[in-house]
């Protein structure tokens, strides 16, 4: 009995060494090993994440082989994911935090098992990124978005002086704000409001309150807004999701009838804001660019996987400060709708 217990705990033992010694790199067809990229999204039910998604998976065809989980917007399932593929070797991370200040205890745990480690979209704070060489941040400059978001409201009101629906010479709007400490909620917001008064049109707010990147709580904080003011001039959403919730608020209180209008402006230019631009309901918004943020954490993830420095050469994207990459925004409205599609 003892022989054999002792018999199964030494194979187990083999076992576990050999799994502990292969890494987790394939071989392509050519000969050539592909890396294992390990990559945590902080939830998959957020439709622009859901485009960067897709964006990794196609740039890595053929490039890397990529594992991509869920980690349902809690932290600690994240951790748990994240401890799964340093155990299992993975060469290289990719992590889309939950919570961005979590990104120091995640490096730690990357460099003690010396897995390079790329951050997309939520970015670390500045100090984090300096606690070793191989992390790096793939993401767009949120105060661009947050100009450009605010350019196209104010250029709405200096070509429409019915636009000032009381006539009090105020922009009244009201603000659909993203995850708080997100620093697109944050930059988006600040910015946004921002061009307009730089753009020299006076403002009020008449009421801001967050609704977490969703469409549907977008729609019932708009329906709120609607319900308590009847001042309202202007909408601003830090993200798509959000305004197309709240043009459906709108919508149910007649808007976009007859010529009961309201300005509303996103972010992200995603697939359905894009038909509402075309459809007249959604006056603006930014691309974010998915294909372009998917494609850079993918490459560098790649390059950092097969041991080698990202470089521009390499990834086919600028690196700043030795660890930043960013893909810029642009400003889409009815007039160059064609570009983005
Ligand atoms: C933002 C995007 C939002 C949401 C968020 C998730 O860049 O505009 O729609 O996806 O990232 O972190
Ligand atoms: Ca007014």
């Amino acid at each position: 009995m003892k022989k054999w217990v002792s018999a199964l705990a030494a194979g187990s033992l083999l076992a576990g060494a050999l799994a502990g010694c292969s890494n987790a790199k394939e071989t392509a067809t050519n000969g050539e090993s592909i890396p294992t990229v390990g990559v945590a999204i902080y939830k998959f039910d957020d439709t622009f994440m859901t485009g960067v998604r897709n964006a990794i998976s196609d740039a890595a065809n053929g490039v890397a082989k990529v594992d991509i989980v869920d980690s349902q917007n809690s932290q600690p399932t994240q951790n748990d994911k994240i401890d799964l593929f340093i155990t299992k070797k993975v060469n290289a991370l990719a992590i889309n935090s939950v919570d961005r200040t979590a990104a120091g205890v995640l490096i730690d745990k990357a460099k003690a098992a010396n897995t390079p480690v790329v951050f997309f979209n939520r970015e670390p704070l500045a100090d984090d990124m300096q606690k070793w060489d191989k992390v790096y941040y793939v993401g767009a400059k949120a105060e661009e978005s947050g100009t450009m978001s605010g350019d196209i409201i104010a250029d709405y009101w200096k070509a429409h002086p019915e636009a000032d629906k009381n006539g009090d010479g105020v922009l009244q709007y009201v603000l659909l704000k993203g995850e708080p400490g997100h620093q697109d909620a944050e930059l988006r917001t600040e910015f946004s409001i921002k061009a307009i008064e730089a753009a020299g049109i006076k403002v009020e707010k008449v009421a801001e309150d967050t609704a977490m990147w969703d469409r549907v709580k977008g729609q019932e904080k708009m329906a709120a807004f609607l319900a308590a003011n009847n001042n309202i001039e202007a909408v601003l959403a830090n993200n798509d999701d959000m305004a197309l919730g709240a043009i459906e608020a709108l919508k149910a209180s007649g808007y976009f009838t007859g010529d009961k209008y309201m300005p509303v402006v996103g972010v992200d230019a995603t697939a359905p804001a894009i038909q509402a631009l075309e459809d007249g309901t959604l006056l603006g918004t930014v691309l974010n660019d998915a294909v372009n943020q998917g494609k850079a954490t993918l490459n560098i993830a790649a390059a950092l996987a097969k041991g080698e420095t990202p470089s521009k050469e390499s990834t086919g994207f600028d690196i700043q400060d030795g660890k930043y990459i960013w893909v810029p925004y642009v400003k889409v409205t009815k007039e160059n709708i064609g570009d983005v599609k």
